[in-house]
């Protein structure tokens, strides 16, 4: 069994975030998405990972995320050169899936279930495919399932205006070696790419076995910046713990679980957990409140947020207004002059600079 990641594409829907990174790096709770699935592959036994990565922001994760070691798995690096869609990655990936089965999975989801049940049900029953599926409010942005009483998927419908169902694929398949022969009779959709769901539906109308699976635990598609968000408040809200390894003066304030790493000042500051603080931070007369998430060497001084994500080097000064609900990239600078607007809510793109006169 392999394991294919898909982490090229264009990411649109988190810019400006991902004019300058891949939005797979974008961190959850302060590690980057992608991480979370490759754990969660490893964790299933599978160790044999492909990533596929695109020409613009391919290098980024191939140095961020390495050979594999750190997560005790060995990755190939798959190059796609332009994001012309989910069952052409799959194409140019033939190499290095060979004839194995494989898991596919897509590098800005995040699904609270383990993969091993999928997996074993997938292996025992001999199946052709089988893909995930959650029930969703808004059926019509989705790919939709149809499914018979046994389990068996009958029909997927892309985005559908009267959606049969409510039940929406979520970014994570397992395929058999028969998926490489339904996606050479697929033909590229109205909006030019090769789609996966085409490729599953060849597999249906050829009488090969795709069974689903629903969900129970949650699934994020962090591709935007509310589930991003959301993403971001679960992990905080599941995974948190009290570890304070940086420096924090008798003035500051610390209540409930929070972490913060190693050469981080805090003076006079309360932070109220779940929260993460990185490394080399300073932050000073700052109120730092629930579901925050600040990466390394950020600077917070005079100010107040809670419910957000901030990226390394950021600079945030002299804001008393509360920050909620906002995404800061990297080396984003967020600065005021003493008279304050009433309300803010913001997203900033890498290397951005606010200056609210
Ligand atoms: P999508 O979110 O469907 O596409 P996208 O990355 O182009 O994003 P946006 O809608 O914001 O423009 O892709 C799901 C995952 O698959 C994501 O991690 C990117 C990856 N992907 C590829 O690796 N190759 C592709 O050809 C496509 C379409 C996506």
């Amino acid at each position: 069994m392999k394991a294919l990641i898909l982490s090229g594409g264009k990411g649109t829907r988190l810019r400006p975030l991902t004019y300058t990174g891949a939005k797979q790096l974008v961190p959850v709770a302060n590690k980057p998405i992608l991480w979370y699935g490759i754990e969660g592959i490893v964790a299933a036994g599978i160790t044999d990972i492909g990533i596929i990565i695109s020409p613009e922001t391919g290098e980024e994760v191939k140095s961020w995320t390495g050979k594999g070691d750190r997560f005790g798995a060995k990755i190939t690096y798959i190059l796609q050169d332009t994001p012309a869609g989910l069952a052409h990655a799959v194409k140019i990936a033939q190499p290095f899936l060979g004839n194995s089965p494989f898991i596919m999975y897509l590098g800005d989801n995040l699904i609270q279930n383990p993969l091993s049940p999928f997996l074993e049900q997938f292996t025992q029953k001999q199946l052709d495919g089988l893909i995930l599926l959650r029930p969703v409010e808004n059926p019509t942005s989705f790919g939709v399932a149809v499914v018979g009483d046994n389990g068996r998927v009958l029909q997927l419908v892309e985005k559908p205006q009267n959606p049969p169902s409510n039940l929406a694929l979520v970014g994570v398949y397992f395929f058999d070696n028969t998926i490489h022969e339904a996606i050479a009779n697929i033909q590229p959709s109205a909006r030019g790419e090769l789609e996966i769901t085409d490729a599953i539906q060849q597999l249906i109308n050829t009488d090969k076995q795709v069974d689903a699976c629903t969900l129970d635990g949650w699934w994020l598609d962090t591709g935007k910046k509310d589930d991003l968000l959301s993403a971001n408040q679960i992990i905080l809200d599941e995974r948190s713990t009290y570890n304070v390894e940086g420096d924090v003066d008798p003035q500051s304030q610390i209540i409930g679980r929070v972490k913060i790493g190693r050469g981080t000042k805090l003076i006079n500051c309360t932070v109220r957990g779940p929260v993460i603080i990185g490394e080399n931070c300073h932050l000073e007369n700052s109120f730092i409140g629930p579901y925050t998430s600040i990466a390394d060497a950020v600077n917070l001084i005079d100010a107040e947020i809670e419910h957000s994500v901030i990226l390394s080097e950021a600079k945030i000064v002299n804001i008393n207004h509360r920050i909620v609900d906002t995404l800061i990239g990297r080396r984003a600078q967020l600065t005021t002059a003493p008279q304050r607007p009433k309300a803010l809510r913001f997203m900033l793109g890498d290397d951005s600079q606010v200056e609210l006169t």
